[in-house]
Parts: C-alpha cells; sequence; structure tokens
C-alpha cells in the first residue's frame, strides 16, 4: 500500500453518530418556527454550515425573508445550545465501531490524518472521545468556505503538502462527496448507494472500509 498518504475525514456520520443529534437539534428549533422537517430533507442539510442549514430550513417554511442577520444568528446559536446539550456526555463509547481500528491503522502505516469537517464543534468532539491526537491536521471550517465548496478538502491537503491524487476523503453526505470530487480527491461514501452514487467507491459503514481496496484503485 503506498498511494494513500493522506485521510481526510468528515466526522458527523463518518466518525460517530452525531448527524442525529443534528438532525434533531434542527428539528426542535424548526417546530419553534412553525416549520416541519423529515428525515428526506435533512439529506440536504448534512455537511453544510449552521447558518446555511437554517437559510434552508427557513426558506422550506417560507419564512426566510421574516428574520435579520442579527435573528438568524439567535436561532442558529438557540440550534447549537441544543445539540452541544445532546453530546455532551459523549466519549470514547460513541465512536462508531472500527473508528479506533482505522485510525490506528494510518498510524502505523504513517499516513497523515486530517479532519475536514463543517463543524465548529469538531475539536470539542475529537477530545471528548479521546482521538484528537490522531490528527495531524483539523482544518478550520471558518476559514474556509463550505460544502460543497471543495476548499476544506484542499486546505487538508495543502497544509499537510500532500498532492490531491494521494489524498482520499470521506463522506456521508452527498455536499461533502460533491466537495471532494470538486476537489479532485477520490471520494469515500459511507452511507446508501442510492444517495451517495457520486462517490468513488460506498461502504454501508465506516467499519467495512477497506484501504487495500481504494489504494489500489487510487493507482487507476
Ligand atoms: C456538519 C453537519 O458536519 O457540520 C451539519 O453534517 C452541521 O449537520 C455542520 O450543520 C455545522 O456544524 P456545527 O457544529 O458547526 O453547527
Ligand atoms: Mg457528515
Amino acid at each position: 500500500m503506498n498511494n494513500i498518504r493522506l485521510v481526510i475525514f468528515d466526522l458527523d456520520g463518518v466518525l460517530t453518530e452525531t448527524s442525529k443529534q443534528h438532525y434533531l437539534a434542527w428539528k426542535i428549533l424548526a417546530a419553534e418556527l412553525g416549520v416541519d422537517i423529515d428525515l428526506e430533507f435533512n439529506e440536504t442539510l448534512k455537511g453544510v454550515s449552521r447558518m446555511d442549514s437554517l437559510d434552508r430550513i427557513l426558506k422550506r417554511g417560507n419564512i426566510y425573508d421574516k428574520y435579520n442577520e442579527e435573528d438568524k444568528v439567535k436561532l442558529a446559536t438557540k440550534k447549537n445550545d441544543i445539540y452541544v446539550k445532546m453530546i455532551k456526555s459523549f466519549t470514547s463509547d460513541n465512536l462508531f465501531e472500527g473508528v479506533l481500528g482505522l485510525l490506528n491503522k494510518l498510524k502505523d502505516m504513517g499516513i497523515l490524518i486530517a479532519l475536514g469537517s463543517a463543524s465548529k464543534n469538531g475539536p470539542r468532539l475529537l477530545k471528548s472521545m479521546g482521538v484528537y491526537n490522531y490528527f495531524d491536521y483539523i482544518v478550520n471550517p471558518a476559514e474556509v468556505k463550505g460544502k460543497p465548496n471543495p476548499d476544506i478538502f484542499l486546505k487538508a491537503s495543502d497544509e499537510l503538502s500532500v498532492p490531491v491524487e494521494n489524498c482520499i476523503g470521506i463522506e456521508d453526505a452527498v455536499s461533502g462527496i460533491e466537495a471532494i470530487k470538486k476537489a479532485n480527491i477520490f471520494a469515500v461514501g459511507i452511507g446508501s448507494k442510492d444517495v451517495l452514487f457520486k462517490a468513488d467507491i460506498i461502504y454501508r459503514e465506516t467499519k467495512d472500509i477497506d484501504l487495500e481496496v481504494i489504494d489500489n484503485l487510487l493507482k487507476k
């Protein structure tokens, strides 16, 4: 195995189950605003920044023009407060099965590891789940354009000086797969083939990832 030199992980829905908590927190806030959101709509929120997610919810309820920027910041903060309470008790037990094994394998093989998440709660979650120190670089989502722009993935490749052809990105969101592909990086999808069909390879769960298979595909 010598093609993969950097793995850029998404966080929510790839390392841990937090895509569920994001959804539940948005659902509570949306209900207060009189907007109903369901799991199908939630697919369009995955990978999308906090403020962009709020905009999408307001547009869905046809109430986008009702709020000014200050109101929107308050609403987004309210959602984040609900979310942060939900993840307060997170420990290493909340890592998806196979994540620790995968991180250890990458370290043993000398492959670099980066976090390419849109979440500003990323570093906090990595710390509470005990895996912060595995990461050679964490992209600050406040500094780059959000997914589906490629910037988060390009930033990781650039900062760690690994050419895109030697990187892989792992994502559970449609917007994330789009971002990886725009960066000309090999895209690993975690989830349903019906949703993530633009990915180069798709696994049902993170524990199913086979690095040898991906490394061989990278050669082509
Ligand atoms: C992404 C999630 O990883 O981060 C989105 O998929 C979330 O659902 C986004 O909105 C921003 O997260 P946060 O924690 O900064 O609000
Ligand atoms: Mg995700």
